[in-house]
């Protein structure tokens, strides 16, 4: 069979730039800047005649059918009309659904890399994945701001600043779109924590969406084009993002004159005439709602126009014929399903992430023929940890892990040693020595009350996992109590997991010392209690089960030994150690926040292999900030891996190693602690706030949900933003990364004045020149930092409004010239409802992170 090459078979579009606002236009770009030239729209008017005329054979009852989706991931098919079902996948961090498949450095690794062209590079590769699987529709990418480090999707999103999402976001959809596949940016908006996601509102003032949450998403529409958008779980100051008026009518089909599709996150869809009408297109993974039960009376009754159905339709029709599904298979037999060159695009991914954060005394690179013996020593380092949790885990063919990498690399001439370093959890429960037996009072009902059934036993060990949505018929409630003695004076670790929706609750002493509550997830939590020698605590844990059966695991451990002796030695024999510490899938994902310390007992380990073996590397895995306290300045060297995808332990082995000088950049800042991230006092709901909704579903009762309410009380003050406009620093910056090589700025030149109204389209020139004054050849992010001193609004002290990653051999000088368009001096006037420039002084800063811009310029805006 001969299939038709694709760069002539895409429909796609151009990105007409000219037209573009001009905050786009420097997003297109950055992102543009090396960009194969796109093929031209085919022709529109043709394409909305076949579209209408598809629709219009269709009675109502069938256009009705076509706004839900089956089978989990696919559009309705409509036989006597010749259109089949359109196949969908997750895309954060590969081609998910469908069998194993080349998983990349998605997400924040990708924003760690800075790097539009690697933007556009994996999303080719994704688009490839996608048409040897003959998918149609890619789930990505996810462009939510990092508000808070807690949230658990950040490693699925990108950075915590607007104007880097979006550069990656119109590159990364550029790549996917090129190669016949629709993206589909997600979470639209404001899904910045998991925290009870289907309930929660996030109430955001009208500035601070356009400024921080809605950038990327504009850019992902406009410059981008790209062709679907998802709505989000969360409720927006009220109102669900399904059913949202002012996201999906005013923002992005009026103001932004998106013409794709908008679909529902999976089953996050309220109220089917709500959604119809405010702006919903497509319900995933099923017509819940959106149905002809629901909506054939509402259009009769007039409570929703059949145009606005018609519309929906129409939108589905136009992309389907625009992307010629109709006219050639989506599966492309010149796409591999394993990819040689796609596991390249992953290594480079994974190379260009990698975050070197501190390097004492020049540790790093180290010199393998100076190794005898090397310790690798943590869960992180094996087996691989690509991604992390919930939909968008995706199965690589063969990920390297770091120890694996490290051994590639080293071959036999170097000793090496591998040590887990902690127990699994179970074993701490199994091990607690109680004090006696543990009485365990079994109440029938969730209320912990009438006459229990009582018995003992040694251990709290049943820890196991649970199916998620089945309910116990016969529901209980437990009550374990017991005593505990220490034998010697110390930190002692609390140890609790329960599964599944099961919540429970740990009393020490008459104070609640953990919690869990329904919903959130699987994740071991622990405590540290400080203990006199000996002691005794009274311990009191109350589980509920949420399905049949009993999945609880409770124990305490005295800190010192936990970690393995093995540990211990190996550190003391090796000469150099790298500890690999961090989350995981089951620690780190979808559905549940978590916390900025690491799972438990990992900072144990790190002390222990530290106090062992002062030549202690550590590398982290994970979305985002981590507490570093109690081991940070014992340690001389610290390298962020974050999720680098399945080539991350060749890309580790090879950093520690110096056969790749680092270059990634924090695309997030890190926090010393939770208290003093800017979004802390308002991450949880405001405390009696609450409000609730009436929902009914297809005739079934309605159900009243109660709606937390977070308020956004952080503004603008978002990561860097707050850490630049309070002058406090940051543990690392935004921006910071260090390299094997040093970068100098100089020559700073932009013009003295520009008449605001008068800015070109290609937007008003600043250039000036990097240089590689170190010994070998690296690569440096030259970022460019707007402030507005005279502004009659408040503003934070500086913003990012361009950047570029140049490679330079040692010596070598480029010069660099980045366009600033009218939207990098504007802010959101919330009384006139537009972007608005204050004239007066601006002042152009340019370095290496958010901190260090040692050039500067002041501009006078007319
Ligand atoms: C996630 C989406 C994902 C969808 C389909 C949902 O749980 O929130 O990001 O695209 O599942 O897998």
């Amino acid at each position: 069979m001969k299939y038709t090459q694709k760069p002539s078979t895409q429909p796609i579009f151009s990105l007409r730039l000219t037209r573009l606002p001009l905050f786009l236009l420097g997003c297109a770009l950055a992102a543009r800047r090396t960009a194969p030239a796109q093929t031209p729209a085919p022709d529109a008017p043709q394409i909305e005649a076949k579209a209408h005329a598809l629709g219009g054979k269709r009675t109502l009852e069938q256009k009705i059918d076509l706004l839900g989706g089956v089978d989990g991931m696919f559009t309705q098919p409509v036989p006597s009309i010749g259109l089949p079902r359109f196949k969908m996948s997750d895309a954060s961090v590969g081609v998910r659904s469908w069998g194993p498949s080349t998983a990349y450095a998605g997400g924040v690794a990708l924003a760690a890399s800075w790097d539009p062209v690697l933007a556009r590079r994996i999303g080719e590769g994704l688009g490839r994945d996608a048409r040897a699987r003959s998918v149609h529709f890619l789930l990505g990418p996810g462009v939510n701001i990092a508000r808070s480090p807690l949230s658990g999707r950040n490693f699925e999103y990108l950075s915590e600043d607007p104007f880097l999402n979006a550069a990656l976001a119109v590159a990364y959809i550029e790549g996917v779109q090129s190669q016949g596949v629709i993206a589909t940016v997600k979470h639209y908006a404001m899904n910045n924590q998991e925290y009870n996601r289907h309930n929660v509102s996030s109430d955001v003032d009208e500035r601070t969406t356009r400024e921080i949450y809605l950038p990327a998403f504009e850019a992902a529409v406009t410059p981008g084009h790209g062709d679907a958008v998802m709505d989000s779980y969360n409720l927006v100051n009220g109102v669900h993002a399904t059913q949202n008026d002012f996201l999906n009518l005013k923002v992005l089909k009026g103001e932004w004159g998106f013409q794709g599709i908008l679909m529902s996150d999976w089953v996050a869809t309220y109220d089917g005439v709500a959604a119809a009408n405010n702006g919903l297109d497509l319900e995933m993974p099923s017509p819940r709602f959106m149905n002809a039960h629901t909506l054939l009376p509402a259009v009769k009754d007039g409570l929703v126009k059949e145009s606005l159905i018609d519309d929906k339709v129409q939108r589905l029709l136009r992309e389907v014929l625009r992307y010629g599904f109709l006219d050639r298979p989506q599966f492309d037999p010149a796409d591999s399903t394993y990819s040689v060159a796609d596991r390249a695009v992953a290594l480079d991914g994974a190379l260009e992430s990698l975050t070197l954060l501190k390097n004492e005394g020049h540790l790093l690179p180290l010199n393998p023929a100076a190794i005898k013996t090397i310790a690798v020593i943590g869960p992180d380092a094996w087996p691989a940890v690509a991604g992390g949790g919930g939909s968008s885990e995706t199965q690589a063919f063969q990920p390297v892990s770091i120890l694996t990498g490290i051994a590639n690399l080293l071959g036999d001439n170097v000793h090496l040693l591998y040590a887990r370093g902690l127990p699994d959890e179970n074993k701490v429960f199994r091990n607690t020595a109680w004090q006696g037996d543990v009485r365990v009072d079994t109440f029938a009902g969730m209320e912990f009350a009438g006459t229990p059934r009582v018995t003992n036993q040694r251990a709290i060990d049943n820890w196991k996992p649970a199916p998620w949505g089945i309910e116990d018929p016969h529901p209980q409630s437990i009550r374990y109590s017991a005593a505990f003695r220490a034998q010697r004076a110390g930190k002692y670790l609390l140890l609790a997991a329960a599964s599944g929706e099961d919540a429970y609750k740990v009393i020490v002493d008459g104070k609640e010392v953990l919690s869990q509550p329904h919903n959130e997830g699987q994740v071991p939590q622990s405590a540290t209690l400080d203990l006199a020698a000996g002691q005794t605590v009274n311990v009191v844990a109350d589980y509920l089960p949420h399905a049949p059966g009993l999945r609880f695991g409770f124990g305490l451990s005295y800190e010192p030994e936990l970690v393995s002796e093995e540990a211990k030695n190996f550190a003391a024999l090796a000469d150099v150690v790298v500890v690999a510490a961090g989350f995981n899938p089951s620690t780190e994902g979808e559905e549940h926040d978590r916390t900025l310390a690491r799972p438990w007992g990992q900072d144990a380990r790190i002390e222990a292999v530290a106090a062992a073996n002062p030549r202690t590397i550590v590398t982290l895995t994970g979305g985002g900030g981590m507490d570093t306290r109690r081991w940070l300045a014992k340690v001389p060297a610290l390298l962020d891996n974050w999720y680098p995808g399945q080539e991350g332990g060749t890309a580790v082995a090879e950093v520690l190693f110096g056969k790749h000088n680092p270059e990634g950049k924090l695309p997030v800042s890190f926090d010393r602690s939770w208290e003093e991230n800017p979004s802390a006092p308002y991450y949880y709901p405001v405390k009696g706030a609450d409000t609730s909704l009436h929902v009914a579903e297809n005739g079934r009762p309605a159900v009243d949900y109660v709606i937390p309410h977070v308020r956004y009380g952080d503004k603008l003050m978002v990561g860097y933003r707050y850490w630049t406009t309070t002058g406090k620093h940051p543990l690392f910056p935004f921006g910071f990364g260090l390299s094997y090589t040093a970068f100098s700025f100089a020559n700073l030149q932009a013009p003295a004045s520009v008449q605001a109204g008068l800015i070109a389209p290609n937007g008003v020139a600043v250039s000036f020149d990097v240089t590689n004054t170190g010994s070998l050849p690296g690569a440096e992010v030259a970022q460019l930092y707007v402030s507005d001193p005279s502004t009659r609004v408040s503003r934070p002290e500086r913003e990012l409004k361009g950047f570029e990653k140049v490679r330079l051999a040692p010596g070598e000088t480029r010069r660099i010239t980045l366009n600033l368009d009218s939207r990098a001096f504007s802010y959101w006037d919330e009384a006139a409802h537009k972007w608005t420039i204050d004239p007066g002084k601006f002042v152009l800063r340019v370095g290496d992170s958010s901190q260090n811009t040692p050039l500067q310029a002041d501009l006078t805006m007319n």
